[in-house]
């Protein structure tokens, strides 16, 4: 039985919502990592440092007994985000990124931004307290193919944005396609990306495999295999510029089982497990510790931690489902199997 023990890891790109649905995922990732970069698309969206840290309560409030578990804030930036804003969520000490999501683009995103050049002098406040910016990374432009938005994202906004400011640290968050991963892997070491576990294992068939499957469905969209095959390239390559993020987002399974369902992939439950399915695929599991453990603390300026997690090569059932607050919530492979196993 193949065995392997690595630094503890973290998560930089988490969903944990709030009240009982938060207490029903959140002792899936502290189980298995330190600390998250936690989302803040709550609704209402977390805004301002004073939310963000009574967020951070809540979820400390609702860590099982004994569990140890970071939970690092972000603020959500809006069009009226102040820059004066930037410097209080630094000094807070317990906000360590802005997230930016294009109005529109995904789950509670309406609040997003409407245009970037809104943001500009907030942009300068984070170039200057080297605040990183978290990116989705897609167009909102109906004109434009769905399955093209990160593309088109990269060419009309992400790359002028990175060289206007050049001193802005910037996270591309759940890159899907090759072009993401080739716009990290060439743009200057202060560009980096996360790579989520569903991106690495599945394309977009797993879409439609003998009829439609809203539990696969996440924002950005699957891609093609040529798109998940970069992104295993990159995971693996080595770089410091791309590290681990589970984009784990949870729904009620009735408001993705619906005529128009919620986007947003369950993987909390096997968080790290599955990142060593894909790695043990690729032949490169000496590769698995950096990119969970290692380049995403370096990126955030933060230590790595000191203890360490074990998994095996041993088969598990996910269950059909499991409870989610009053509603149940349908995780990635429920009813089949996880190859590795967390000791
Ligand atoms: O699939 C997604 N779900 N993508 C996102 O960007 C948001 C997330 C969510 O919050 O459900
Ligand atoms: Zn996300």
């Amino acid at each position: 039985m193949k065995r392997i023990t690595i630094i503890r890891p973290d998560d930089w790109h988490l969903h944990l919502r709030d009240g009982e649905h938060l207490r029903a995922v959140l002792p899936d990732s502290a189980r298995r990592f330190a600390r998250a970069i936690v989302m803040p698309n709550l609704k209402p969206p977390v805004t301002t440092t004073e939310l963000a840290l009574q967020y951070r309560e809540r979820i400390l409030a609702a860590l099982p007994a004994l569990a140890r578990f970071e939970p690092l804030m972000t603020l959500y930036l809006t069009d009226s985000t102040q820059p004066g804003e930037i410097a209080t969520a630094r000094s807070s000490g317990r906000v360590h990124a802005i997230k930016y999501y294009p109005a529109g683009a995904t789950t509670h995103s309406d609040a997003g931004v409407t245009d970037l050049r809104k943001c500009h002098r907030v942009f300068e406040a984070m170039e200057e307290s080297r605040m990183p910016l978290l990116v989705h990374g897609e167009v909102t432009d109906p004109a434009v193919d769905v399955f093209d938005r990160e593309k088109a994202f990269i060419e009309r906004s992400l790359a002028p944005l990175v060289e206007r400011f050049a001193g802005l640290r910037v996270v591309m968050e759940h890159i899907t396609t090759r072009e993401a991963a080739e716009f990290v892997a060439s743009a200057p070491p202060r560009v980096a990306a996360t790579i989520t576990a569903h991106h690495l294992l599945l394309n977009r068939n797993a879409l439609f495999t003998g009829g439609i499957r809203p539990h696969h469905y996440c924002v950005p969209v699957l891609k093609r295999e040529e798109h998940r095959q970069a992104l295993i390239r990159a995971a693996v390559s080595g770089s410091p510029k791309f590290f681990l993020g589970t984009d784990s987002a949870p729904h009620a399974r009735h408001t993705k089982e619906t005529d128009c369902g919620c986007a947003g992939i369950y993987t909390a439950h096997a968080g790290i497990e599955l990142y060593a399915e894909a790695f043990a695929a690729a032949g490169a599991l000496e590769k698995l510790e950096n990119f969970a453990s290692r380049h995403g603390a370096e990126f955030y300026g933060l230590p790595v931690n000191r203890d360490t997690v074990t998994l095996v090569e041993e088969t598990w059932r996910v269950p059909h489902q499991v409870a989610f607050g009053a509603d149940a919530l349908v995780p990635l492979r429920a009813g089949g199997s996880v190859a590795w196993k967390l000791v």
